[in-house]
């Protein structure tokens, strides 16, 4: 298949790809996105043979008005709608009870339905233009780092997708949280730029998936449980104060081959083939993480050493996503 890579001024053709039973990738807010007709079976088949994604992975659905909620879902609780009328649109993702219509491929079987109301204007125009409701994964191969720049999208899926648009984005570079208002209870299964404490100060009780806390006991949301963001390079994460982190790197590093350091709030290695810095915080360890996890492989790089710092707020979803990377290879100094 040859893939047409559009700028967004294109944006009505790839619309009506869409329309019509095709695939196109298409920017967020979040990460790039793979997108199919939700409500047409050939389609979400599609999505799910690009990215070489288990058919037991459910998708996202993405709308661009409220008003294709209902279509979507068979309740919304009066805690679910502080949840939309706060955050909605942007980087968060409900999970419903699903609407009798919605096809069990979108949900794998499931009861429910995951949905999505991104921010970025591309997103919304082309959901707008193509009159349904799009599904979109992440637009990785199924088990790579999410891509956040469109070289990363062409990478993974250049030939496998009918339109790629290079638009502007992903300022925020991990995946929307997402949370699960189902049942009486809200439940975080993906930590991400929405945090727990944003959503506690709506409802105070909710609480994050035991299974992203404890790493034996089993994660609600499907996609949790694959290896997942994983670069070519083996990712060994360390963790502490500033100082004993860089020594303890530094040490590993005159016994290491083509290895690399992924720095937080910079510093320098000697010895390291490539070094590169996640940023000053932890919203610039986000937007940064993936990107870098590419460029590591591109450099050939084997052995990445990540320094983190354990930090609430947007710490849980960078901790979530490193650890992931990492196989949970975490070094304590
Ligand atoms: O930011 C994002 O959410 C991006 C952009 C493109 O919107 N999309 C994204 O989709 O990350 P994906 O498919 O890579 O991740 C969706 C996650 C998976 O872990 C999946 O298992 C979970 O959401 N999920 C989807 N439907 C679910 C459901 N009904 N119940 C529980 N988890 C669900
Ligand atoms: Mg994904």
């Amino acid at each position: 298949m040859t893939t047409k890579i559009i700028t967004p001024d294109r944006i009505e053709e790839a619309a009506s790809c869409l329309k019509s039973g095709g695939t196109v990738v298409f920017p967020t807010e979040t990460v790039y996105g793979l997108g199919g007709d939700a409500t047409n079976s050939l389609a979400v088949d599609k999505i799910y043979r690009a990215k070489g994604r288990p058919g037991d992975n459910p998708l996202i659905v993405h709308i661009s008005d409220i008003s294709q909620l209902s279509t979507l879902v068979s309740e919304i609780s009066p805690k679910a709608q502080l949840l939309i009328d706060r955050f909605w649109p942007g980087p968060l993702t409900l999970i419903f009870k699903k609407h009798p219509l919605v096809i069990s491929k979108i949900t794998a079987g499931r009861d429910t339905v995951a949905v999505r109301f991104p921010s970025n204007p591309i997103a919304q125009k082309l959901i707008n233009l193509s009159r349904t409701v799009v599904a979109a994964p992440s637009a990785n191969l199924s088990g790579s780092p999410s891509p956040t720049v469109c070289a990363d999208v062409i990478d993974d899926l250049n030939g496998r997708v009918d339109y790629i648009i290079d638009g502007t984005g992903c300022e925020i570079g991990l995946e929307s949280t997402v949370a699960d208002v189902s049942s009486g209870e809200t439940v975080i299964l993906r930590p991400g730029a929405v945090t727990l404490e944003m959503i506690k100060e709506l409802i105070p009780d909710a609480y994050l998936d035991s299974g992203l806390i404890d790493q034996d006991s089993i994660p609600k949301c499907p996609g949790q449980k694959y290896t997942h963001y994983s670069p070519k390079a083996k990712v060994i994460v360390v963790q502490g104060k500033k100082d004993a982190v860089h020594s303890f790197i530094q040490a590993k590093l005159t016994e290491c081959d083509l290895c690399g350091v992924l720095t937080y709030r910079g510093g320098s290695y000697t010895g390291a083939s490539l070094v590169l810095d996640a940023g000053d915080d932890m919203n610039s360890y986000a937007h940064n993480l993936f990107s870098h996890l590419r460029t590591f492989d591109k450099h050939g790089v084997h052995t990445v050493f990540a320094e983190f710092e354990v930090e609430e707020g947007m710490g849980t979803a960078v901790r979530n996503r490193l650890y992931k990377s990492s196989g949970h290879t975490i070094i304590e100094v």
